[in-house]
């Protein structure tokens, strides 16, 4: 089961962009894909389903509507997990709608993961919650590719979701945040895998559909311009070789030359300053936007310029966690 996390804990990096183009370029490609927003600010949700539809999603209660309503029971009590329900957003694509109340998980995630390593069945069930709600949907939807978003932290909740991911893929900005990012990231991921991996060597019974904790690293997407509190943050032509440093020895932890072209680097993405608005607006990816969109003259050259850009990417992923199309 192909489930990738796009996840680096320094925010404004372009995940829930890259996870929510993706899932679409994917799709249109013909794959079955299912989206899955665990971030509790739940921005994927916000871009992905309109403003009415997610207020009954939210206040609808009742059933496992969103990531929340569905583990809630088994993290935050003594109940089952139930099957969280899948938002159809577009032709073969699914979303598991994100919760802001998911943040309130974040103490019970924490709280047992050093109880995994005592062998408790209860910590290992929470552990791989999310990994299971994933592994059912994905299934009941029969999707070929699970794309994960994740909030930028590396919190307890982050850990149990990159636990479960197959391929993780991490999105840079060309900024001083980005590579103090990757800093700290390498050190987590080795720490959390080394700390599964014995954990799971101590379970007596393991659980059915266990995550093997592969999270295997894909490469970076470098996002060509950065924006911090709404500013641009130049682009120099000096960030590339330090990003690609960076990810080879802090997130690899790898020493020597960095190769040329560098081969953990996956792509190079645009921005698309003038398209973001009009496909939030729209609420639609930004290379499938129309001149009813607003998107015309030079912006229709741009849109055809994105969907190459954003197709030639899941080519490229498809490719590095082999399932080429
Ligand atoms: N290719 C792009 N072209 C134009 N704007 C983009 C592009 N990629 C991302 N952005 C914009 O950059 C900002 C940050 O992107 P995004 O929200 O995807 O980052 P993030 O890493 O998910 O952030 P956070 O850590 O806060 O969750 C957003 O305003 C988004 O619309
Ligand atoms: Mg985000």
């Amino acid at each position: 089961m192909i489930r990738i996390a796009f996840f680096n804990h320094s925010g404004g990096a372009g995940k829930t962009s890259l996870v929510y183009h993706c899932a679409w370029m994917w799709a249109e490609m013909g794959r079955r894909v299912l989206a899955v927003d665990l971030d509790p600010q739940s921005n994927l949700s916000m871009m992905a389903v309109d403003t009415d539809r997610l207020e009954e999603l939210w206040l609808g209660g009742g059933e496992a509507r969103t990531v929340y309503g569905a583990v809630a029971p088994l993290v935050c009590g003594s109940g089952e997990a139930r099957p969280a329900h899948i938002e159809e957003i577009g032709h073969g694509l699914g979303l598991l709608v994100g919760d802001l109340a998911l943040a309130r998980t974040e103490e019970a995630f924490a709280m047992e993961w050093p109880q995994c390593q005592d062998g408790s069945e209860r910590a290992f069930r929470v552990t791989t919650a999310l990994g299971q709600m994933m592994q059912e949907a994905a299934e009941r939807f029969a999707a070929d590719v699970t794309l994960v978003n994740i909030g930028p932290n590396l919190g307890a909740i982050n850990r149990a979701a990159l636990l479960a991911a197959s391929h993780m893929v991490v999105p840079v900005a060309p900024d001083l945040f980005s590579l103090l990012g990757l800093r700290n990231l390498g050190p987590a991921l080795r720490g959390w895998r080394d700390g599964w991996q014995e954990a799971r060597r101590k379970v007596d019974r393991v659980l059915p559909a266990m995550p093997g904790g592969g999270m295997a690293l894909v490469g970076y997407v470098l996002l060509q311009h950065a924006e911090r509190l709404g500013r641009p943050t130049p682009w120099s032509s000096t960030w590339p070789r330090r990003i690609a440093e960076g990810y080879q020895q802090s997130v690899l932890g790898e020493t020597g030359p960095v190769g040329s072209p560098d081969p953990n680097q996956i792509a190079v993405m645009r921005r698309y300053q003038g398209l973001r608005s009009l496909a939030m607006e729209a609420r639609k990816p930004m290379f499938r936007l129309t001149a009813a969109d607003g998107a015309m003259g030079v912006h229709q050259m741009s849109v055809q310029q994105c969907g190459g850009e954003y197709e030639r990417l899941c080519r490229e992923i498809g490719r590095r966690v082999g399932c080429a199309g």
